[in-house]
This record gives structure tokens, sequence and C-alpha cells, in this order.
């Protein structure tokens, strides 16, 4: 193992770059020459490579963001795609491969393994959603949870100011970490997450209670699921049923933004140096993330393959303490 390269891909997440700095310091004391592919996929593709040395990685561990820039790229689902990028990395004289992404990295990442046999890849989980198997935790994730603890905050304010009901809405794609973490953290009184039915009458039914014995304010935390924009029709249906005065509001990418917290810099700094150690192992295919407090290497077809559910102690606490 000689040279690596890095990538992100998928949506950015806060602690990226904490990854990659991580990884290139790493790499260096391993003895390693470091390539940064920029624009994810696209850029691999297109092998738009730049030397990773120490001044390049200067001064980001606090930044949001990928110094690398990323990219949503549907060519590495086609075998095109794929024998185009495994061309790529034998034409930059890469041993070794870091992809720093989602679900979606992932699943190309596993189709692409099986085209490249000149380099072992390794991925890293970083996405504010929280889920992919094989890591309690993705870099990204706590910097977005508290991005929406901060709004719950904030808008609780204005909310008992005039007695209103809010439906915040957060990411979370297809699940509800995002939603459950902040709900907790954030007091909210209801929560709505696709991992669960939600009962249209029972909700504005706890919601009317809750006035009625004196609350001032309710919050609802909204988990965007496969349509984002869906808290103005549950607040519509709602409006059905409860006579509150009500507001939507719609976090949106304000969560993929800003300095990361100190739990993202240290797991993205944790799991860059885990990954040099993968390749350095000779390991290949595989994820490194961290489970139970420990690091541990999952194959890369299981963290898109397998479903990672909500905690359910978690899910219990939300359910007490919104009683
Ligand atoms: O996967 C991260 C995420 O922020 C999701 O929570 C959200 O649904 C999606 O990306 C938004 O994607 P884009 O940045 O392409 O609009």
């Amino acid at each position: 193992m000689k040279r690596i390269g890095i990538l992100t891909s998928g949506g950015d997440a806060p602690g990226m770059n904490a990854c990659i700095r991580a990884a290139v310091r790493s790499a260096l004391a391993h003895g390693l020459t470091t390539s940064g592919i920029r624009r994810g996929y696209t850029g691999l593709a297109g092998a738009d490579a730049i030397p990773l040395n120490r001044a390049e990685i200067r001064n980001i561990i606090h930044l949001g963001g990928t110094i690398l820039e990323t990219s949503r790229n549907p060519d590495f689902y086609t075998k095109d795609g794929r024998l185009q990028a495994a061309a790529a990395i034998e034409q930059m004289g890469l041993d070794g491969l870091i992809l720093i992404g989602g679900e979606g990295t992932f699943h190309g990442a596993s189709l692409l393994a099986a085209d490249v046999d000149t380099a072992a890849l390794i991925g890293v989980p970083g996405s504010i959603d929280n889920d992919i198997y094989g890591t309690d935790y993705c870099i990204g994730f706590d910097t977005a949870a508290n991005c929406a603890v901060d709004a719950i905050d904030r808008i609780r304010d204005t909310a008992r100011s005039h007695e209103r009901l809010f439906f915040l809405e957060v990411m979370g794609r297809t699940s509800g970490f995002l939603a459950l973490e902040s709900s907790i953290a954030g007091g909210a009184e209801e929560m709505v997450v696709p991992e669960e039915e939600t009962s249209v009458v029972w909700m504005s039914e706890r919601i009317r209670e809750g006035f009625s014995i004196g609350k001032k304010s309710a919050i609802v935390v909204v988990a965007e699921g496969e349509a984002p924009g869906v808290s103005f029709d549950l607040a519509r249906d709602i409006k059905k049923h409860l006579d509150v005065d009500s507001r939507v509001v719609v976090l949106g990418h304000l969560q993929r933004g800003g300095p990361p917290t100190l739990r993202d810099r240290v797991l993205g700094s944790t799991l860059g140096v885990a990954a040099v150690e993968a390749l350095v192992d000779g390991q290949s295919g595989c994820m490194v993330g961290e489970v139970g407090g420990k690091l541990v290497r999952t194959p890369l077809e299981e963290t898109w393959q397998k479903k990672k559910s909500l905690n359910e102690d978690l899910r219990r606490v939300f359910a007490v303490l919104s009683e």
C-alpha cells in the first residue's frame, strides 16, 4: 500500500473535514501518499484528484461541508460508470480508496468493488440521517441534531408567547433518528417518524389536552420521510380536529451546515484514523464504524442492505416524557 485516495460523496455532513484531516495525517504517519478526489463519484470517474498533504488539511477541523466537495452520481449503478471509475483508479495509481458518505455511497462502493481489483475500498459513515447499519452514529448527525434542538428552543419562545402549536420538520429521509433525539432533547410534545404510524385524531386529542391543563405551547417534531414538506399536510389535517393557532417551520439544509460539534469532530477523527488502519491491515470492502463504543468493520453490502432500527430505549424515553 503506497498511494491512497479519499473522497466524500452524497450529502455533505459536518465532521467530514475532520475525517479527511485525520485520514491524511494518519496516512502520512504510515508513509502513504494521499490524493483527494474532488466532487465524489463524479470526480472519481474523471480522475479529478489533488494532492493532500499537511498544508491542504491545515485549519479545516472546524469547518462544515467538505473541502473535497461532493455529488450524487447515479452512474455508479451502471456497469459503464463503474468501469470508467475503475480505469480512473488505476490511472491515478491508487492502492486504496476511502469513501466518506452514506447509504448511496456504500451501495455504489459495493458494486464498484466487483469491478476494481487494483485498489482496496474502505467506507466511513458520514450522513446527518444516521441511517447506516454498522455504526451507532454517523459523522454529521450530532451537529444536525443540535441544530434541530437549537431551533426547537427558539421556536418555543415564540410559541409560548402566542400560545401556538408548531410543526418543526427535520431531515432524515426514510428514518427518524434526527427527529427522535431532537424531540427528547428539545422536550417536544409529539413526534412523527416514518418508523411509526401517526394518528391525526389521537395527536390532536393529546395536544388539546395539553393546552387544557395549562400548556402554553406545543411542538411537534416531524421527520421529513419520503416527502419533504409533509408537515404542511399534517398541520392542515390536524386543523380539522383542533382549534389551535399553528405554524410550520421546515429546517431544511440549515441542518447540514455549520461547524461540527465536539462529538462529530471526535467521531470524524477516530473513523479517519480507523479507515487508514483498515487499509494498512489489508482490509477491503468494509466500512469502519463505532458500535457500543468499540471500533468495528462491517461488510459494505450490509451497511445498506440491513436496516438500522431506531434505538428502542430512546423511543421509550420519548414515550414516557411526552405522556
Ligand atoms: O441524506 C442527507 C439529506 O440531508 C437528507 O436528510 C435529505 O433528505 C437529503 O439529504 C437532501 O438532499 P439534497 O441535499 O440533495 O437536497
